[in-house]
This record gives structure tokens, sequence and C-alpha cells, in this order.
């Protein structure tokens, strides 16, 4: 498709399916022609509603500005950098837990606890609370094949509901709890922003969390997953790892562009567009392929090999432009800290078993059974 047909309508998924990397760096890269609010196009209940009103990933303008903006300090390099300790002794407390075991699923044991679990620490969740906040992330994102239609379907979004529900409640109490008793955490922060911010509400404030709580939690989760697959994969750039633990920062890149916790993103027009020669209308859906963009042979040389010295890497894993995942640091140091820890805690892990997701809904294992000595 890159080469004949590098931009195509799909009748099923109405909508255009986009797989250059220019091109798809170009609708990414242009907010002001590809809207990410599709508007009308996303089924509508009252819940929903509410939580959409701080789901910035879905908004353009000013308000996608200050809601974004009201977060970011929290992700920073520096600021994620010094949850180094913490998300250590997580990583190592998940391993303890199968740590006389022969084998184990690598998702369920890890892959899967530790970054819901690291969220909910930066909001200062109390740590009892964590299995709540498994399950609504587990409700909250749908995998199948359906539901990875563009907008999702009626049905699906009705049975979130009660999760949906049950969530705000939480969080409404969270809120109030802070107020009474402010703490260092990201949540005491907002709603001491909203405090000095006349424009910002408990609802906006709730549907921030959620997004951080839906965006953070299953791309970390297949990105972790991909790692130790890829490496099962590659036995000569695990075996280099082991001894080149600088190395690990290029290799976790190098795993995001070859397989892509996110295959695709979806954009709507503003206006009528022209790309790669193909006229577009107005208000039409357009689905750029991350996993399209980063195999192209005109942006990487020899795009298929998995090559852990790579550089430059600019995949588009995380997206690009004003969208780009704020959570991109914070996804790459787990990832870092839980292969080391792979490393140290085992001499050979093999996987002797997999089950993907549905390959169009998300770029990553359900389960991962490794053998490990
Ligand atoms: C945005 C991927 C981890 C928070 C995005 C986008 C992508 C992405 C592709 C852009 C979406 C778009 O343009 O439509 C990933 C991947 C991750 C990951 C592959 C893990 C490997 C995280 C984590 C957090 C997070 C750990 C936070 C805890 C966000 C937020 C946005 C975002 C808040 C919205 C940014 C905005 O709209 O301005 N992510 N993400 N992500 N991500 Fe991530």
């Amino acid at each position: 498709h890159r080469a004949d047909n590098p931009v195509h309508y799909d009748e099923r998924q109405r909508s255009w399916q986009v797989f250059r990397y220019v091109d798809v760096a170009e609708v990414l890269g242009d907010p002001a022609r590809y809207l990410a609010d599709l508007g009308d196009l996303r089924p509508s209940n009252p819940e929903l509603d509410l939580m959409q009103r701080g789901n910035f990933v879905n908004m353009d303008g000013p308000r996608h500005r200050m809601l974004r903006g009201l977060v970011s300090q929290a992700f920073t390099s520096k600021v994620v950098t010094a949850l180094t300790p913490k998300i250590t002794t997580l990583t190592g407390e998940l391993l303890d837990a199968v740590a006389d075991r022969e084998s184990f699923d690598l998702v369920d044991a890890l892959a899967y606890p530790l970054p819901v679990t690291v969220v909910s620490e930066l909001l200062g969740v109390p740590a009892e609370d964590r299995p709540l906040f498994r399950r609504w992330a587990e409700q909250l994102f749908p995998f199948n094949e359906e539901d990875s239609n563009v907008a999702g379907t009626q049905d699906a979004m009705d049975a979130l509901i009660p999760a949906v529900r049950e969530m705000i409640e939480y969080f409404r109490a969270q809120l109030d709890r802070r107020r009474a008793r402010p703490a260092d955490d990201l949540t005491t922060r907002l709603v001491e922003a909203e405090t000095a911010a006349d424009k910002l509400t408990d609802d906006d404030i709730i549907g921030v969390i959620t997004l951080l709580l839906t965006a953070g939690h299953v791309t970390t989760t297949a990105l972790l997953g991909n790692a130790v697959l890829t490496l099962h994969e590659h036995p000569e750039a695990a075996a280099r790892l082991r001894t080149d633990r600088d190395a690990l920062p290029s290799a976790v890149d190098e795993v995001l562009r070859y397989r892509p916790s996110l295959p695709w993103l979806t954009r709507r027009t503003a206006t009528e567009v022209t790309l790669a020669g193909q006229v577009i209308p107005a208000g039409d859906v357009i689905m750029p392929w991350l996993v399209s963009a980063n195999r192209d042979e005109a942006k990487f040389r020899d795009p298929d090999v998995f090559d852990i010295g790579r550089r430059p890497n600019q995949y588009l894993s995380f997206g690009h432009g004003i969208h780009y995942c704020l959570g991109a640091p914070l996804a790459k140091l787990e990832t870092r800290i839980a292969l080391g820890l792979l490393f140290d805690r085992y001499r050979e892990i093999a996987v002797v078993d997999d089950e993907f997701h549905h390959p169009f809904a998300m770029g990553g294992a359900k389960s991962l059974s490794v053998a490990v000595v």
C-alpha cells in the first residue's frame, strides 16, 4: 500500500487510511487542518460526556493547551527520572511474587500491573485501591476488532457505563479528600490548580485523570511485553544488552519503532485537504498508521531489521506534534527498569507461548508465558 496506494479510502472503516511516514507526520503535525476532535462521531451519554470534558487527547486549540499544561509538569524527564527508585521497588516487588516459579505469564506478573501501579502512585491513590484501578483500566479499553472501529459502537460504549460511573464517584471523593487534606501527589496539584484558575472544574480534572489512567496503562503493558518478546527473537541483541546496559535506552526506542503499541490513530479533516495527491473532503475521518510509518523504507534504512543501535530513530509510536505522548519518558523508564531487573534476576528468559490482541486493536500481547533460569 505504501508505494502504490499511500492514501486510500476504506469502505468498511469509513475512513482514509494513511501509510507513508511523510503523510502520517503531516497529518499529526498540522492540527489546524487535521483535528483530534472527532466531534459527533463518538457515541454520547452523560457519563462519557463528563469524562470527555477533560480528555484532552481528543481536543484542539486553547482548551487542549490549558489541560495538557496542567499535568505536563508532572511528566517532564526530570520529574520522571526522580521516580526511578520507586519504580525499581515496585518492579522488584512484582518479580518477588513469582521468584519461586520457573515459568510465569509476564503480562500478568509484570507488564500489566506495573504501569497502572505507577500511575496510581503518581496520583496518590492508596495502595489498597489499586485493584479498583486495574479493573477500571481493563474495562475502559476496548480490545476486539469491532470496538477498534474509529469511534467505537454505542453498545460497546454502553457496556462501559457502570465502570465509568464507579470511577467518577471514586475520583470525586478523592478530590474532596485532597481539598480537606492536601498531599504530595498529582491529584493535590490538580485540585490546587482548580482553586487558582476559575475555568477548571472537578469534572475536567476527573477527565484528565481518566486519560492518564487509560493512555498510560495498556500502551505500556504492550511495550513491556513487546520488549521481552522482541529480545527473545533477537538473542544477539539481548546478549549485548546484558553486558552493555547503556544501550538499553536505544534498544527500548527500537522496540517502540519495531512494534508500536498503538497501530494507528484517528483524525478528522477540518477543511478539504490534499494528501499525497488525494483530495479528502472536509469532515472525513483519517487513520494514520503508525505501524506502517515506522517501517517506511523512505525514512528508515532496512526498516524490517531490529537494530538496537539505530540512530537516528524518529519513530512515530508516541505520535507527533502537539499531542505527542506526555507519558513517553515514563513509559521508556519503566521499560528500562523492568528489563534491567529481569536481566539481573534471570540468566535466560524464553518466551514459550503468547497470545496477542487483534492486530488492528493493539500492538501487544494479552499473555506471554516465559520460562526463566
Ligand atoms: C498521547 C502512545 C504511554 C499519557 C499519546 C499519543 C500516542 C501515545 C501515540 C498521541 C495520540 C494522538 O495524537 O492522537 C503511547 C505509548 C505509550 C504511552 C505507545 C507506552 C508505550 C503513556 C503514559 C502516559 C501517557 C505512561 C501517562 C501516564 C498520554 C497523554 C496523551 C498521550 C496524556 C495525550 C497528549 C495530548 O493530547 O496532548 N500517547 N503512550 N502515555 N499519552 Fe501516551
